[in-house]
């Protein structure tokens, strides 16, 4: 099995007004050549004036985060279909900041990745341990659990991706080793294999957590790393580029 076309995904998080649009512009101006899909995750205000202006470059739109049903009375939340109607191709589910600020667990992480295949959508989802877990030794534990649990079998034969994200690696400026890295990707690897057979081996498993132009070429090349999901370093074009670039 050839390996995975490597993602690398930029995710604005609560940041962005349509005066942020002209950065992601100038990241599709300067993405060419690229041996990765590149996608930006704009907040839910902007998918729709994002994609009209991205139409026709290689960049794609995403969201950060749905509601598992399609429709009804949930105030202040989106559904995949909305998304998928405003013009995105992907979602980020599961992020930490929705599983610690939202109480989001693995079930309706599962539930959301089912409403975002519904819609069509290629879910990107996250999984990643606390400092606390890493330093009580639980981190491949906690990880392969949140990949088992999070990633119904509805899964198999789709377009997916999984984040390792470790929350103390997210917006501190601390990174994991790459031996780190590598020893976490490879357990969401036989993790998935286990799950879906010879096909677990085809989503491309994502590192976030302080990934910039600086350290994105050791990370991006480790064994596993199929791509990166950026975070403060998606919020400028030079910085996303610099990142693209070091593929
Ligand atoms: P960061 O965020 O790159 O700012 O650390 C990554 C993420 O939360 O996806």
């Amino acid at each position: 099995m050839t390996a995975p076309t490597p993602l690398i995904a930029g995710n604005w998080k609560m940041n962005g007004t349509a005066a942020s649009l002209a950065e992601a512009k100038a990241v599709a101006d300067g993405v060419g050549g690229s041996a990765a899909r590149v996608a930006i995750c704009p907040p839910a205000t902007l998918i729709a004036q994002m994609n009209w202006q991205l139409k026709g470059t290689p960049v794609l739109v995403g969201g950060q985060d749905c509601h598992a049903e399609a429709s009804g009375a949930f105030t202040g939340d989106v559904a995949a279909e909305q998304l998928a109607d405003a013009g995105a191709k992907l979602v980020i589910l599961g992020h930490s900041e929705r599983r610690a600020g939202h109480r989001e667990t693995d079930v309706l992480v599962a539930a959301k990745t089912l409403a975002a295949l519904r819609a069509g959508l290629e879910p990107i989802v996250c999984v990643g341990e606390t400092l606390a877990e890493r330093e009580a030794g639980k981190a491949l534990a906690v990880v392969t659990g949140q990949v088992r649990g999070s990633l119904p079998a509805e899964l198999a034969g789709k377009a997916f991706a999984v984040a390792y994200e470790p929350v103390w690696a997210i917006g501190t400026g601390l990174t994991p080793t790459t031996p780190q890295i590598e020893e976490v990707h490879r357990a969401i690897r036989a993790t998935l294999t286990e799950m879906f057979g010879a096909e677990g081996a085809a989503p491309p498993i994502l590192y976030g957590g302080s990934v910039k132009p600086g350290n994105a070429a050791e990370i991006l090349h480790a064994a596993e790393v199929g791509g990166a999901l950026v975070g403060g370093a998606s919020l400028k074009a030079d910085d996303f580029l610099g990142i693209i670039r070091a593929l």
